[in-house]
Formats: structure tokens, sequence, C-alpha cells
């Protein structure tokens, strides 16, 4: 916006025809600029010819008073409507959508995924071009479906209370077997997928686990899965060579193994794997086994024709030693600072 050049000296029609220029501002920037210009604390045209006022005799005074007055009145109402259809001018360019390519955006922020899902992808990933389904189980489980059809003794330390989520009383309510609660393990599936599916079968179950502990290295949740490869003529030999390339594609092909024999009831035989990665120690990553013939059984499949293969990985453990995350907690303390690294 562009002015005329007034004389050092207000002259009314000059502050007349800036008022007038009021009605054509095409933005608050330009009104801002003409109300600086009639009404500035040091060079306000308007606040000049007040203080001229003092050099004109009373007569005069009186007057011109008046006509400045009438101006002022007029530069204020004249500018406050201005204002009010400016704002408005923006609201409804806002409502309408209207494109302002001259507008500043913020910087988009693009979210992904949390590592645990992501890695849970990569495991879906590997397992499905090995031929292996996925499925997964409910959280929901009973004291059937989490210990007896997996082959746990009844007095097994593992149906703890202190250890176990149960869903309501253990001593009142529902029938023993019946006992909801919250799955201690992802091996459940197992009898589910058993089931429903007739051999061979491959499947994979990805997942949320719980348990009664809390500390840098166990969480109440955490996430598991477990695999399951039933069909004739399976040995170990399959089991270690499924476990060790899945495992080579998930962290790296430098993973070093080490086998020991380690008891779960519903595994015969049964082992642990330790996994060493980097020079770092030997960390316990996972349970395996052949599956016991009692669970076939009680899922209706005849161990005599079929047997198979079953193991347990710990989620939160094998992304711990590959990322070197020292406490389990950072997975679920949301700080974007550790959650922006992956
Ligand atoms: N369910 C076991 C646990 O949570 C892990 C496990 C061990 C799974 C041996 C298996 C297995 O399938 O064969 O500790």
């Amino acid at each position: 916006m562009s002015f005329i050049f007034f004389s050092i000296f207000p002259v009314s029609s000059d502050i007349s025809a800036l008022i007038d220029h009021i009605s054509s501002c095409k933005s608050l920037e330009d009104l801002k600029t003409i109300e600086h210009v009639l009404f500035s604390r040091k060079s306000g045209l308007l606040t000049l010819a007040f203080k001229q006022l003092n050099t004109l005799s009373p007569k005069e005074k009186k007057i011109k008073a008046k006509e400045l007055n009438a101006l002022k009145k007029r530069a204020q109402e004249t500018g406050n409507g201005m204002r009010e259809a400016l704002k408005k001018r923006v609201t409804d360019a806002a409502e309408h959508n209207v494109l302002d390519i001259t507008l500043d955006l913020p910087e988009e922020e693009h979210g992904h995924l949390h590592l645990i899902p992501e890695y849970i992808a990569q495991v879906e990933d590997v397992f499905g071009r090995l031929g292996f389904d996925v499925a997964y189980g409910n959280e929901i489980e009973t004291e059937e479906t989490n210990f007896d059809l997996l082959n746990f003794p009844k007095d097994h330390p593992a149906r703890d209370s202190q250890g176990i989520f149960y869903l309501c009383n253990k001593e009142r309510g529902t029938q023993s077997a019946q006992q909801p609660l919250l799955r201690a393990h992802t091996s459940p599936v197992q009898i589910h997928y058993m089931r429903t599916h007739t051999p061979p079968l491959r499947m994979i179950c990805p997942g949320k686990v719980y348990r009664k502990d809390a500390d840098a290295t166990h969480s109440p949740m955490f996430h598991q899965f477990e695999a399951l490869m039933i069909d004739t003529d399976i040995s170990l030999a399959h089991m270690k060579s499924i476990m060790e390339t899945a495992m080579r594609e998930l962290m790296g092909s430098d993973v070093e193994f080490r086998w020991r024999t380690g008891y779960f009831p519903f595994v015969e035989p049964g082992l642990e794997v330790d996994v060493r990665w980097r020079g770092a120690g030997w960390l316990e990553i996972a349970g395996c086994g052949m599956v016991h013939p009692n669970v076939l059984e009680h899922c209706d499949i005849d161990p005599k024709k079929w047997q198979g293969f079953a193991f347990g990985f710990g989620i939160e453990r094998m992304l711990m030693i590959k990322h070197h995350i020292p406490d389990i907690r950072l997975f679920t303390e949301g700080d974007l600072r550790f959650l922006r690294q992956f």
C-alpha cells in the first residue's frame, strides 16, 4: 500500500482522504499501517493535529476541535468496521476451505509402528516364507487350556496365583478347569489350533502374555510368539534347522546358538536355547521341544502317526538383545526419545 505525501502540518482534507483509504484495505496489515499513520503517539496525523489546537485562538480552537473529533470518530468507526470485515473474510475462507498457497504450514509429523508390532510383522514374514500360517489366540484362557491340556501336573508351581492373573477368585466361582485367567504364555494357542485344523500343519502365533512380574527385565505384560509344526517323520533336526534359519534372518547371520536340555510339561524332550550375538554373553531366548504325545491326544491327533515340535520366544527379550535395550519398561513408557530411535 502506498501513501500520498502529507505536509508536516496535517490538513483535515488529507486526514479525511486517508480515512477514505481504509475501506480499500486488502488485509489487516494494510489497516494497521493506516491506523499507525493516523494515530501513532509521536507522529500520527490526528495526534499532531490535536496538538496544534493549542496554537489557535479560543474561537478557532473550538471549531477545529469539533472538526477533528468528527474525523477521529469516523476514522475509528471505519477502522473497526473494516477490521471485522477482514477477520470475517479470513474465517470464511477457512470455512470454505479456500486454498491459500501463501500460508506457512506447520511441519508434518509422520508416525511409525512401535518396534514390537514392527518386529511381529517381520516374524510373520520370515515364518510365512517357511510355510507357517499365522494364528492369533485369545488373551483370556482358562486353567484347562493354559495348563491342563498342555500336560501341566495339577500341582505344577506355574499355576500358582502368585504368578498368574486369575480373573476371579481361585477358591470360589467357576469350576477349577474353567477358571478364566490372562494367558501366561502363547502355548494354549497350540491347543486351539490343533483342535480346529487337521495335520499336517505349521503355525506361529504372536501376542501378548501376562505374568505377575515387574522389574528391569520382567514386565507384567509382554509378547511371545509360539511356533508349532506337526507332520509325519518330524525330528528335533527339523526344529533346529527351522529355528536357526529364522533366527539368522531376524537377528543377523552372525548369531550363535547353544542348546541345553530343559523341562516344559508339553514337550518331550524339551530344550532351552541360548543365543550369543556380536560379542555379548549367552542369553536364554526360547524354549522348545517335541510336542508331548499327551498334548497331541488331547487334540485328537494320533501320536503314533503324527509328531512335531513347538517353540516359544520372548519378543522383548529378542529386541533387547538386538538393540541393546537395558530396561523392558522402555517398551511401554511411551517416551518419544526412545520410540523415535526405531
Ligand atoms: N510356554 C513357554 C514359556 O512361556 C515357552 C515354551 C517352551 C514354548 C517350550 C514352547 C516350548 O512351545 O516347546 O515359558
